[in-house]
């Protein structure tokens, strides 16, 4: 099995002090710092662009993962990269040209990935899984931190991984969206490797007990 990574979200920290964010989560254990970018049209809230995203990287000792919730991703990715994302992922069904931004961010030395919301059939987009070097399932509908897992996305994961096996690809899927420490174990059973988690970990009293829980270690 793959190592187990958790992404903790920087959405649930607090936006006045996105340093100390950051830092905690590095202090915390975590792999990954998740940015949700949110534009007011794709999802109704709006978070933060490149600025933060560029500015986050100065102080990021961990790789930067960006998942977009915006229109048209198309039209951003290369000032995304420039800002210093290691991974970058985007609704396709957002996107005019899903296959070209895939190749776009490929072409750029970084990790390129497509989100299914859950509405989202997995067969819809399945094929562009050839270009892609993560998938990420959302447990819940983008847009928003603090929602309840929905069960029915790990069916999503059993489809991703089986496409995944029957083309012989070679990339781990990710979760994003009520993750906690009572759903990880399964989560993680039915092939997921990157846990994205943000209530649980911010709100937790003892956050890097929790992010070794949602890793199986504790
Ligand atoms: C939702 C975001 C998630 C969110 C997860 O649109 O994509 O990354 O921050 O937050 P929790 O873990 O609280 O559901
Ligand atoms: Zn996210």
């Amino acid at each position: 099995m793959d190592r187990i990574l958790i992404a903790p979200s920087i959405l649930s920290g607090d936006f006045a002090h996105m340093g100390d964010a950051v830092r905690s989560i590095e202090s915390w254990g975590g792999d990954l710092i998740h940015c949700d970018v949110m534009d007011g049209m794709y999802v109704n809230n709006m978070t933060f662009g490149m600025p933060m995203i560029a500015d986050i990287k100065k102080i990021a000792k961990l790789p930067l993962d960006v998942h977009l919730m915006i229109t048209e991703p198309e039209r951003y990715i290369d000032r995304f990269i420039d800002a210093g994302a290691d991974y970058l992922t985007f609704h396709p069904d957002a996107s005019k040209c899903p296959l070209e931004t895939l190749k776009q961010i490929r072409s750029r030395g970084v990790r390129a990935g497509i989100v299914f919301n859950p509405n989202v059939p997995f067969y819809d987009y399945a094929e562009l899984l050839l270009d892609c070097d993560i998938v990420l399932i959302m447990s819940v509908y983008a847009g928003l931190g603090g929602q309840a897992f929905i069960p029915d996305s790990l069916k999503k994961v059993e489809q991703a991984k089986q496409y995944i096996t029957e083309h012989q690809l070679n990339m781990p899927i990710e979760i994003d969206g009520g993750v906690n420490e009572q759903n990880a174990k399964d989560i993680i059973n039915s092939g997921v490797s990157i846990l994205v988690a943000g209530s649980a970990v911010f709100k937790s009293k003892d956050p890097s007990k929790t992010i070794k829980q949602l890793k199986g270690e504790a």
